[in-house]
């Protein structure tokens, strides 16, 4: 199976790809959407989750989606259709560092997703450059909340603690408007979903071919995660408004 197969049997029950519990994003989609309408962009959207509540929300939005998975993007399509949302919604697969538009929107949204820019802030300056006066970036990217292993770091790359990540946007010239930090609860309920959706759909198949690589990597995602990063990983999701 390849990682978009896996991926989509891990988040079966927890289709938000990120550590966020519902109350969460909804808090975070009210004071990030434009409330009359207006436009939004997701920028690595997955299967346009987050999309798709903030469309249900706001019935006057409009929105466009990016993604290089063919696999996210069809699913996006069929959840629109099922939804109600189809004719808002426009999805794009492609790299979303290639994605132009001639109108701007009033919210770009960059979840989990700010490798495919190759970092925080060079998601920041291609969100600038998609976004139109008075509006708002929904940015939600990993930190460290502890000394990470060199397995961590290994899995996630160079982050950086809480702080400095915040320092480093309001330098760029933001300030949160709103902020989330994932809870402990959050960040272990994300987790188990994913591993427990991926061993349940192995115990559920078992004359697949796939089933005992299914269930091997939820074992070895578990130990990733329990011996290698459950101490020092964390997650800040962010509204922000470009300063002067
Ligand atoms: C952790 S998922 C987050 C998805 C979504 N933002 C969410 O919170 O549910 C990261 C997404 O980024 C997408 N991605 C990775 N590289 C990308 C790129 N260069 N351009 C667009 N999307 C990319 C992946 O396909 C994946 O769907």
């Amino acid at each position: 199976m390849n990682h978009e197969q896996i991926s989509g049997i891990a988040h079966a029950d927890h289709p938000i790809k990120a550590p966020l519990a519902d109350d969460s994003v909804r808090r975070l989609l009210e004071h990030g959407a434009p409330r009359d309408g207006g436009r939004a962009l997701d920028l690595g959207c997955g299967t346009a989750e987050w999309l798709l509540r903030a469309l249900s929300l706001h019935p006057r939005l409009y929105a466009e989606g990016v993604d290089t998975s063919e696999v996210s993007v069809e699913h996006a399509r069929r959840s629109a259709g099922l939804h109600g949302v189809a004719e808002r919604l426009v999805l794009h697969q492609q790299a979303a560092a290639d994605f132009v538009s001639e109108q701007p929107f009033d919210l770009v949204l960059s979840v989990g997703a700010t490798h495919a820019f190759g970092g925080l802030l060079p998601t920041l300056a291609a969100a600038r450059k998609h976004l139109a006066p008075g509006g708002r970036v929904l940015l939600g990217e990993s930190f460290w909340d502890g000394e990470p292993s060199p397995e961590a770091v290994e899995i996630f790359g160079e982050l950086h603690d809480l702080a400095t990540t915040v320092d480093l946007i309001v330098a760029d010239g933001w300030a949160p408007v709103h902020a989330h930090v994932s809870t402990r609860g959050e960040l272990d309920a994300y987790e188990w979903s994913c591993l427990g959706s991926l061993a349940s759909w192995a115990l559920d198949h078992p004359d697949d071919p796939n089933a005992a690589e299914v269930l091997a990597t939820a074992h070895a995602r578990r130990a990733e995660w329990l011996k290698g990063y459950r101490d020092s990983f964390g997650f800040l999701s962010l509204v922000l408004r470009p300063t002067p």
